[in-house]
């Protein structure tokens, strides 16, 4: 079984199974051969280092094999690693060891004779590796040529790897041209190395860390590789090949678990993927006494990070239906732990995204959650049901039975019913009372459930007519709450124009956009009354938005609405022109991130402390924007996991304009 799954992992490229399970498998299969020797046969997979070359290339036998690494799950596991080289070495001293970053590529080994690179070759099976040297030369943080006075002949060893970014670019462009798409980075970076064809390769944002040594020479006189893993890193560094700066020198096992613990926190911000951290003993000479057992050797191993991946089962596919009526279809899962927490839901997004993926009922699917990120379906594993249909889009709304229209040429599917439907009800008031918009709190989003189910709100308005007396009559709601929450709503009367319109939930009417409508009319009349063209007026509104405004404004629900809430004292400051240009960003965090074209980051930065904002250096749940460049990274990922609305440059400098000119 588990060479079946090398094969599809190391060959085809396409697992079946997440990472975490396969490691399971192995620790299975080796805890049983250690109990019955018998059964241990030398083409076990626990006795070889995986994989086969693709005959395609050519064959490079490896003078020295490349080796693979132990696993360590637990701080015990760790524990025991350190205190079995304590035995062997006979030593009772603290053991000073190298701490590096665990990198999810794929190792290669590179020669380099007389400076020049000679060969590359994939690791393949450990003992015969696959000639990359034409891929391998494309990679642009290689030298063609080493620095300084290298050893005459010098392997280096190290991991292929692709950047986060350059994966997520790649894939959108593979999508958006209809092609395939890969799984995660380091199937990527696999697929990308062993390209026949050099120029495709040449084309794949690859990159390379080095961190070990193959064969070699000795080298002229205070050139060496040093006496220690530390030093070798500094001496590769030096000859010009680029070095993890992720590395550390550690203490014993302390000093390894404080790196763990260090290097997992600033793992979904590190703009590689990496699934753990590898502890290297740090002299040599220790290594070399050391020595291996059959494919690793003694003095590393691999400290895995919880598994970001879990294979799981779909127990059913729903649609969620949310403020605007757009229909969500949801994956109930069977209850998954996976990346730190258990997972039973997972947005699928929209329906184009079930029937790419061809996600149906009884499924086995991979299931990814990696930090803050949001959980995603990866892929499906296998239709076990052959019963099981394709996902179809319901024509009537599974919460109020209208009609479900879907616009040609767009993913999302709406329900119909507008304000009657309950699902976009509650999802209105939820919007309106959140805390970008009126911030009205305690009104959490049971309490609102109920408030709709009871029928005591309808709508938004209905908010301020709530007396403690009904509230107190809910389950689960004391005299006390009763009375904070009429207060807290109370206290959101007093807001102010870009919050309230914000708060009304027009569609494609971010805060952004509710800023630039509220400077550009002052006044909500004025904005009510407007027509498409002169919507289209303000800073980044473009037809579509200007449209939706417009379509808002005109409807007679929503005119009665907003009567209501300001005969009920709703209320916010006029906007005069001189007040508009003072400090209309004050008590808003940005987070800029990527490339911007306009602008450094550094004005940008300015920009947003002169009206008032401020800057900060990562995104968390306070962040108000996150402003995206080019190449965002990590940071993106982040602020889309936690809701944080996402401004390209243009929306950002559409916000900035009105005040820059004043
Ligand atoms: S050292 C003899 N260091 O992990 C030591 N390996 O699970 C061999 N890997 O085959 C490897 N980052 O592909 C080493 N900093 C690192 C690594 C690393 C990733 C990979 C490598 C290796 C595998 C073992």
């Amino acid at each position: 079984m588990i060479a079946h799954h090398d094969y599809r992992y190391y060959v085809l490229d396409e697992p079946e199974l997440a990472d975490a399970e396969y490691d399971r498998l192995m620790v299975e299969l080796r805890a049983l051969e250690a109990e019955y020797p018998d059964l241990l046969s030398p083409d076990s997979p626990t006795q070889r280092v995986s994989g086969e070359p693709v005959a395609a290339f050519g064959v490079v036998t490896h003078t020295i094999p490349m080796l693979s690494l132990d696993n360590a799950f637990t701080a015990e596991d760790v524990q025991a690693f350190d205190r079995r080289i304590h035995e062997r070495l006979g030593s009772e001293t603290e053991l000073q060891y190298v701490a590096e970053p665990k990198l999810d590529g794929l190792a290669v080994t590179v020669i380099y004779r007389d400076g020049q690179l000679e060969r590359a070759a994939t690791r393949g099976d450990g003992v015969k590796g696959e000639d990359v040297t034409g891929n391998v030369r494309t990679i642009r943080t290689v030298p063609q040529r080493l620095r300084g006075t290298p050893p005459a002949l010098l392997e280096a060893r190290g991991e292929v790897f692709m950047p986060t970014a350059g994966f997520e670019r790649m894939n959108r462009i593979a999508r958006e041209r209809g092609e395939k798409v890969y799984i995660n980075p380091r199937n990527s970076a696999s697929g990308s190395l062993r390209q026949l064809d050099p120029r495709i390769s040449a084309g794949r944002p690859l990159d390379l860390f080095f961190y070990g040594l193959g064969m070699f020479t000795p080298a002229a006189e205070g050139s060496g590789i040093g006496q220690t893993q530390w030093e070798l890193l500094q001496a590769l560094r030096q000859w010009g090949l680029p070095v993890c700066a992720e590395a550390r020198r550690v203490r014993g096992v302390d000093g390894c678990l404080g790196y763990y613990a260090e290097l997992g926190a600033r793992r979904a911000s590190l703009p590689y993927q990496i699934d753990g951290v590898v502890y290297k003993l740090d002299p040599r000479v220790d290594q070399e006494r050391l020595g291996f057992v059959s494919r690793a050797p003694r003095w590393a191993i691999a400290h895995k990070f919880p598994a970001d991946e879990a294979t799981t089962l779909v127990l059913g596919i729903e649609f969620q239906v949310g403020r605007t009526g757009a229909l969500t279809p949801v994956a109930r899962l069977e209850p998954v732990f996976v990346g730190g927490v258990t997972v039973s839901n997972v947005t699928l997004h929209n329906i184009g995204e079930v029937h790419r993926k061809d996600v149906r009922v009884g499924d086995t699917v991979i299931v990814r959650r990696a930090g803050d990120v949001i959980p995603e379906v990866v892929r499906v594993v296998k239709h076990v049901d052959a019963q099981a249909t394709e996902v179809q889009l319901p024509s009537q709304c599974p919460i109020c039975g209208s009609q479900v229209s879907r616009v040609e040429g767009e993913a999302v599917a709406r329900c119909t019913g507008g304000f009657t439907c309950r699902a976009q009800r509650q999802e209105a008031v939820r919007h309106f009372a959140s805390r970008r918009a009126m911030d009205i709190e305690g009104l959490g989003d049971k309490l609102i459930e109920q408030l709709i189910e009871h029928e005591l709100v309808q709508s938004p308005a209905d908010l301020y007519r709530l007396s403690e007396i009904e509230l107190v009559a809910l389950e689960r709601m004391g005299e006390r709450s009763a009375n904070k929450l009429v207060q807290a709503i109370d206290r959101s009367r007093a807001t102010t124009l870009p919050r309230f319109l914000f708060a009304l939930g027009i569609r494609e009417v971010g805060e952004a956009t509710a800023l630039a409508l509220a400077v550009h009319f002052g006044d909500l009349d004025k904005l009510s009354r407007a027509s498409v063209a002169e919507v289209q007026q303000v800073p980044d509104v473009g037809p579509v938005v200007a449209a939706h405004v417009v379509a808002f404004f005109s409807a007679a629900a929503h005119r009665e609405v907003i009567a209501r809430l300001r005969a009920a004292g709703v209320r916010w400051p006029r906007l005069a022109a001189p007040e508009r240009s003072a400090q209309p960003l004050a008590g808003m965090t940005f987070v800029i991130t990527g490339t911007l074209q306009a602008m450094t980051r550094d004005e940008a930065q300015k920009a947003v402390l002169a009206l008032g904002g401020r800057v900060s250096g990562s995104v968390s749940k306070k962040t108000r924007y996150l402003v995206a460049g080019a190449e965002p990274g990590s940071k993106l990922r982040k602020a889309t996991g936690l809701g944080v609305p996402v401004l390209e440059e243009s929306a950002f400098l559409a916000l900035l304009k009105p005040y820059r000119a004043l």
